[in-house]
């Protein structure tokens, strides 16, 4: 066990965080879509420690986080239709998948050994200000145990890495609320995991129609993002529940007198933003079965339903 610190996000809390990652600890801070743990990307024995940290199957290649463009055409070759992508949406939840330039000194436990890398410039004002100070690529998984509800308070990472890492960035809770939108770039643009960035904005962007994403066998996944249970409360999900069953507790969305509730409205930027923070509180209030209201699956609705199957999925 070690000492978790709560770092302030002040001048003198985002210094010792840049100090304490140089230094090759792991420190976990937030970002606009979820609080992630970093590791100096360069630094083999960091980026070990996040997956001890968080118990992760090695087979899974991490996103690494810059605070400026340069830094992301130093360490990868960006096709045009990333650069195009990239003036759009970044700084901001998009992750390209990009060929990796060999000689960036990337730990290969990063990439896990692939030609390729996932980048992204997060929007947080104090993700950008702490990579900023940091001056190196920041790799980071969201910051909870493997297969857990990702973060999105500082909180939610005590409660699943309090001992585990050197400490925590708190800058509150994270506006989007689910993980980035990544995108395969090193072909035909495709996607590989809904997220904060709707897939029609994106299409629109790039002015046609992203390619089929390609279909891995099941017993095989290479992202954790991809496996069957993952974003796991320990209350059973039901999604797409019109009626109650017995001992279940209504998760809504839309109008309603629940007492727990995704978006009151019918908002699903605002459902995005709560919905981890509600399997949080849920599990921490002892519900032990979730009934769902269904949700649209249209703009930001397609990432939050695909979290939520995953959460719903039998566990292994
Ligand atoms: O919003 C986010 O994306 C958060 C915050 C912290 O930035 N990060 C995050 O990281 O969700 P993580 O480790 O949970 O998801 C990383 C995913 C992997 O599951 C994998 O699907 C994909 O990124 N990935 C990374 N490198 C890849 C590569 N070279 N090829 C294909 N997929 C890759
Ligand atoms: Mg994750």
């Amino acid at each position: 066990m070690e000492h978790t610190r709560r770092l302030s996000a002040e001048p003198a809390g985002i210094a010792e965080a840049a100090r304490l990652l140089r230094a090759g600890r792991n420190i976990a801070f937030p970002t606009e879509t979820v609080y992630g743990l970093g590791a100096v990307a360069t630094d083999a024995a960091a980026v070990a420690g996040i997956y001890a940290a968080k118990g992760r199957p090695s087979f899974n290649p991490l996103i690494v986080h810059l605070a400026h463009l340069d830094q992301a055409r130093e360490i990868a070759q960006l096709p045009e239709a990333a650069e195009r992508l990239a003036d759009v949406f970044w700084p901001g939840p998009l992750t390209l998948v990009v060929p990796l330039r060999e000689d960036a000194g990337i730990a290969s436990g990063v990439t896990s050994g692939l030609p390729s890398i996932a980048i992204r410039l997060p929007s947080h004002p104090l993700a950008h200000r702490l990579l900023t100070e940091v001056a190196a690529p920041v790799a980071a998984p969201s910051a909870n145990p493997s297969g857990q509800i990702s973060p999105t308070t500082a909180d939610h990472v005590l409660g699943g890495l309090d001992g585990r890492i050197a400490g925590v960035l708190d800058g509150g809770p994270c506006t989007v609320g689910l993980e980035s939108t990544i995108l395969d770039m090193t072909d035909a643009p495709c996607l590989l995991r809904a997220g904060g960035i709707p897939v029609e904005a994106i299409e629109a962007a790039l002015g046609g129609a992203l390619a089929p994403a390609p279909t891995r066998a099941p017993t095989a996944p290479i992202a954790p993002g991809q496996l069957s249970s993952h974003y796991a409360p320990r209350a059973e999900v039901r999604l797409n529940a019109d009626q109650l069953a017995p001992g279940e507790t209504r998760l809504g969305f839309g109008a309603g007198p629940e007492p727990w509730t995704l978006s009151a409205n019918g908002d699903l930027r605002e459902a995005a933003a709560n919905l981890f923070a509600c399997l949080h509180a849920m599990d921490a209030a002892g519900v032990t079965a979730i009934a769902v209201s269904p949700i649209p699956n249209t703009g930001i609705g397609l990432a939050i339903n695909d979290r939520l199957h995953r959460a719903a999925a039998p566990r292994s």
